[in-house]
This record gives structure tokens, C-alpha cells and sequence, in this order.
């Protein structure tokens, strides 16, 4: 019996083993590196969900998840420059040593706006761990502490990552291309 795939064939970029080991390593750096007190863990909603939750079970302390939205995109696959910031009321920074939560770096604005932001609502650190980074695509200077994999200038997808909320569930990191969806569609709808 021949299954029909439910997503277009992507090329996989990151398996799902890949970054499970990696995010290990990470969890690790991160537990090494702690203070005294517990980290604030602050999630860049939505694409890091599935990321952080990750990290967050292999923390110890089942720390909170605290979820800040941080809009850059719109729709497509061009980023449009502004960082729109919703961030919940009760986030409890002051004195803690803050940990943002990124499923990708990209130009480096959202990150720049949220250190600057709990930086100014006295953080007394801002680190960041993203599962990717794209070094060729910055436009503001960043240190990033905990970098899973940095990755060339292409347009990836999957483990919580999407395309107008499309394929975030996919399990790997795969590489978006359109002739592949479109080719995919074509196929689907003559079946
Ligand atoms: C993505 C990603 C980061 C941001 C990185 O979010 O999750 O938050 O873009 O881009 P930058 O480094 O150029 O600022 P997106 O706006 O796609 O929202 P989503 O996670 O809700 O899909």
C-alpha cells in the first residue's frame, strides 16, 4: 500500500534527532552558566514554542514559560523592518536574569528591541538561546549566548517554525521552496 505524504517533500536541513542532541548541549551550556536565582524564561511566541519547550523540560525546576509576541514578518518570506512588541503585564524582571527564547535570528531586531526592553525594565541580564541563526542576514550588531545552528540565508520551516501558519508542526527543519509546494499541490488535487 502506497501512503500519500500529508506536506510536500522539503528538503530536510535539520532532522529532528539533530536538534533534540543539540538542544541538550544547550541546556547544559545554559544550566552551567546560571546564577543563583531561577532564570526568567521568556518565549518569543510563535515560532519558538516548540524550541522552548524543549529547553524548558531539560531546565531544572520546571521553570515558567513567559510568552511575549514579536511580530516582524507580516505575511511572506520578506522581513518588513519593524518589530511589534505584545508583552503580558505581569512579567516579573526586575533583579532576574532573563532568558529570550528564539526559534530564529534573523536582521537581529527582535531581539535588540526585547534586550532593550527588559534591559530598561531592569533585567539584571538579558541572554538569548535560539535554535538558528542567520549571521549573513544581520543588520544590528547582536551577541547571541546559546546558538543552536547558524545556518545559510534560506527560508526554513517546521519545528514550530511557518510560512502563514503553515508547517509549523512539521518535526525537522526543512527549507521552503515553492516550486516543491506548488508541484506538491498540482499532484494532490489530481489525485
Ligand atoms: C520570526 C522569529 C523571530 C524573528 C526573527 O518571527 O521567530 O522572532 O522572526 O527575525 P529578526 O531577527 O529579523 O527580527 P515571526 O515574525 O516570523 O513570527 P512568528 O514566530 O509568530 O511566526
Amino acid at each position: 500500500m502506497t501512503t500519500t505524504p500529508a506536506h510536500p517533500p522539503f528538503r530536510v536541513l535539520l532532522s529532528r534527532d539533530q536538534i533534540l542532541r543539540r538542544t541538550h548541549e544547550l541546556a547544559r551550556q545554559i544550566q552551567a552558566d546560571a546564577g543563583d536565582g531561577p532564570l526568567c524564561l521568556v518565549v518569543v511566541i510563535e515560532g519558538a514554542r516548540t524550541f522552548a519547550r524543549q529547553l524548558q523540560k531539560l531546565l531544572p525546576g520546571h521553570l515558567p514559560l513567559h510568552e511575549v509576541r514579536a511580530s516582524s514578518y507580516g505575511s511572506g518570506t520578506v522581513s518588513s523592518g519593524r518589530v511589534q512588541l505584545t508583552l503580558g503585564k505581569d512579567l516579573p524582571v526586575r533583579g532576574r536574569d532573563v532568558l529570550l527564547l528564539e526559534d530564529i535570528v534573523d536582521t537581529g531586531r527582535t531581539i535588540a528591541a526585547l534586550r532593550e526592553h527588559f534591559l530598561g525594565e531592569g533585567a539584571h541580564s538579558v541572554r538569548t538561546a535560539t535554535l538558528l541563526s542567520k549571521p549573513s542576514r544581520r543588520v544590528v550588531p547582536l551577541e547571541l549566548e546559546y546558538v543552536g545552528f547558524e545556518i545559510p540565508d534560506e527560508f526554513v520551516l517546521g519545528f514550530g517554525m511557518d510560512l502563514d501558519g503553515r508547517y509549523r508542526e512539521l518535526p525537522d527543519v526543512v527549507v521552503y521552496e515553492q516550486d516543491v509546494e506548488r508541484t506538491f499541490q498540482r499532484q494532490a488535487s489530481a489525485r
